[in-house]
């Protein structure tokens, strides 16, 4: 068994599991009420409070696997990317365990983390794919020829699809963080409403760009003035559906180019059910397996960071205790 932590930004997360990718307990602490008055995260407050939460989230996931400490044959943690203050939490935690218990420490990558995510709980070998990871900070495509072989097809040039919606959230006046209440706002929107630009939809790489998106929202908004409850609608449907074309396109597009026959999608955007939805009816017509994280798992938690892990223990890649934290860690040149 292996019990990791996960610390990178405003969650504190426990998890163990049991190879291959038996997830026996997954706890997240989230501190989402705290920051909301700030409308973001306050690295500061963050770091503060996993220091607070990481002792009761470790206590209660060992309880609900119904294990201890000691049976733990190694210990992992997030190294990054993240802030630095939070990711040191949970990092000096798990590295402290490996120390009193005298079992490897493993050190995972947040975004491997994210990658593996639908592979949680399922036990076959790793299979080369095409990952689409849309969180808060991060929109990748990446080839997945094996697990630690990766090559980056393209990211955003500005902001990440999750940033997108919370700012777009934000300017609407829609509680932080603005992903999840755009896409209750947009239900029962008219989708068509507002003709958004689809930025780089037919550019021959796989770069994204979503910051015209956000100030083409604003400048409509400035031209409407207060909207009523049916308009807000409209423009969380009509941005919501902007972004998801492009976000489509370009995943079906890489899965082919790269010839592989799955397309893993996860992140935290990976909970919006449009997406999800479109997502399938795409690769349903492209005959292409799709692997959609389960929600639970989608956005910051400590089981992708365990499932990463698992497959790290099983090639004995362990880092020593004075590895650090990388604020700035990258998944793939
Ligand atoms: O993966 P995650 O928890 O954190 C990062 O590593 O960044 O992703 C959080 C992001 C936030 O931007 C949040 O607004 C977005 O995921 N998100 C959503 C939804 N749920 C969370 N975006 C769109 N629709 C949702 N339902
Ligand atoms: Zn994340």
């Amino acid at each position: 068994m292996l019990l990791a932590l996960e610390s990178s930004c405003d969650e504190t997360a426990a998890a163990i599991m049991r190879p291959p990718a038996e997830l026996l307990a997954s706890e997240i602490s989230s501190q989402v009420a705290k920051h909301r008055p700030y409308g973001g995260v306050v690295p500061e407050l963050a770091s503060r409070n996993h220091l607070v939460s990481l002792r009761p989230v470790i206590e209660t996931t060992l309880e609900k696997a119904n294990a201890e400490l000691s049976q733990m044959d190694a210990f992992a943690a997030t190294a990054g990317p993240g802030l630095a203050s939070s990711l040191l939490m949970g990092n000096t935690a798990a590295k402290s365990l490996s120390l009193a218990c005298d079992k490897p420490f493993i050190s995972v990558n947040h975004m491997e983390g994210h990658l593996l995510s639908p592979f949680i709980g399922d036990d076959r070998e790793f299979r080369p794919h095409v990952a689409l990871i849309v969180s808060g900070g991060h929109t990748l495509l990446i080839h997945a020829r094996g697990f630690g072989d990766y090559k980056k097809l393209g990211t955003t040039r500005d902001d990440a699809a999750g940033e997108a919606f919370d700012k777009v959230g934000k300017m609407l006046g829609l509680p932080y963080p603005g992903g999840p209440e755009v896409e209750k706002t947009a239900v029962g929107g008219d989708p068509q409403r507002f003709d958004f630009p689809r930025a780089m939809l037919n550019s021959k790489d796989f770069a994204f760009s979503f910051s015209g998106l956000k100030t083409s929202v604003l400048y409509t908004l400035q031209k409407l003035g207060e909207p009523d409850a049916a308009t807000l609608s409209d423009l969380c449907a009509s941005f919501q559906t902007a972004v998801i074309e492009v976000l489509v396109a370009k995943a079906a597009k890489a899965t082919r180019s790269c010839g592989e026959r799955t397309l893993a999608v996860s992140g935290g955007v990976a909970c919006n059910n449009a997406l999800r939805e479109a997502l399938a009816a795409r690769c349903d017509e492209d005959g292409i397996e799709l692997l959609a994280v389960d929600k639970t798992h989608s956005t910051d938690n400590a089981a992708m960071i365990a499932r990463a892990a698992i497959e790290k223990f099983q090639r004995q890649d362990y880092a020593p205790l004075t590895s650090d934290v990388d604020p700035n860690l990258s998944l793939a040149p």
